[in-house]
């Protein structure tokens, strides 16, 4: 039976040049390297500059995705952008990013799922594919987390960096077997009875302020090594493949020992994982794509490959992508 399949034509990331270390952390917080390494990981992270907003991130992931796909921009009639950061409360911050581009046609809106964001965002993009409401879409997952954090807060700022990671995605005519190249199958779920054990103290309709990141760490890491086991599953079940048959394990990266305690979980061995935390901490919605660019760009991920996505983040929301890139 042919099917529409999503493909990835190509991958890109940005991070900012300012590098904050965990010494660095240490000069104004009550912390240590030592901790920080210890309890998840993260080595370092990039912190944009004053002048850096989300759509700069954004964009210059998107610019490096549509170099990577070798494609005429104005191919892209949709993006979608997955953010927690946007540049302003409203418009999305896609539409600075559409413009930027020169399309002036389309459609471009933001996605909030916070850590899950991009996930949540390629599932949107392949829906669209499947149903004729998009051709080649352009998805991004861009955040400047740093401007949510309390620093003074050392349970949470040592955790976040800034960055951005985009796909170029477009329809390809598939067999309707696991073989296919493209998203094989997507996952989404949320719990807002969770909602109070990670989010931003502030918004336009509750304070008129931003607000800052607050976090109950040991609940949002038991619940998240279940509820991602939960969504990997799901995906292998739909498919009815197995942990074996992954070659690639693309996670977002909030915390290492989540990561090792996942894989092990699942019976994934480490080699299998793309790392990217310890030296760019928890990047939200950048960092399932950024994790995915670095791994395809250092020549592991090759075409072919079963790939699987999987995130999970405030709200709580959490959900996976199985795909042969
Ligand atoms: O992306 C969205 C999803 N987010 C996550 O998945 C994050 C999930 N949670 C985590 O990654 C971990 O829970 C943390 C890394 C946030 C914390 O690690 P933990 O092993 O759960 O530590 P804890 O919260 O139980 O804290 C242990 C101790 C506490 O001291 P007491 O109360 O035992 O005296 C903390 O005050 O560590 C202390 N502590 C620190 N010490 C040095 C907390 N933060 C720090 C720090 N430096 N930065």
């Amino acid at each position: 039976m042919s099917v529409i399949r999503t493909i990835v034509l190509g991958t890109g990331s940005y991070l900012p040049a300012r590098v904050m270390t965990n010494d660095d952390l240490s000069k104004t917080i009550d912390t240590t390297d030592e901790w920080i390494v210890e309890r998840t990981g993260i080595h370092r992270r990039h912190i944009a500059a004053d002048d850096e907003l989300t759509s700069h991130l954004a964009l210059a992931a998107a610019r490096a995705a549509i170099a990577d796909a070798g494609i005429d921009p104005q191919e892209i009639d949709t993006i979608i952008l997955a953010t927690t950061t946007p540049d302003n409360t409203f418009p999305a911050t896609a539409v600075t990013v559409q413009a930027e581009l020169g399309l002036y046609h389309g459609a471009a809106f933001d996605i909030q799922a916070v850590c899950s964001g991009f996930v949540y965002a390629l599932t949107i993009a392949d829906t669209f594919i499947r149903t004729g409401q998009s051709k080649t879409a352009l998805v991004i997952g861009a955040e400047t987390f740093s401007r949510l954090l309390d620093w003074t807060d050392r349970t949470t700022c040592v955790l976040f960096g800034d960055g951005a990671g985009a796909v170029v995605v477009t329809g390809m005519e598939g067999a309707g077997t696991n073989a296919d190249r493209g998203v094989l199958t997507a996952h989404l779920h949320s719990d807002g009875r969770y909602k109070e054990k990670l989010y931003v103290d502030g918004g336009p309709s509750s304070t008129q302020s931003t607000g800052h990141v607050r976090m109950e760490g040991r609940e949002v890491f038991r619940h998240a090594v279940v509820n991602i086991a939960e969504a990997i599953n799901e995906s292998l079940a739909a498919t009815g493949l197995t942990a074996d048959d992954i070659d690639w394990f693309v996670p977002h990266q909030a915390n290492k020992r989540i990561l090792d305690g996942t894989a092990k979980r699942i019976g994934l061995p480490p080699e299998k994982v793309v790392l990217t935390v310890a030296d760019q901490g928890n990047t939200s919605a950048a960092s399932v794509p950024l994790a995915l660019d670095t791994a395809v760009k250092d020549g592991r991920i090759k075409r072919g490959d079963l790939v699987l996505l999987e995130a999970m983040g405030g709200g709580f929301t959490w959900g996976s992508v199985l795909l042969r890139y």
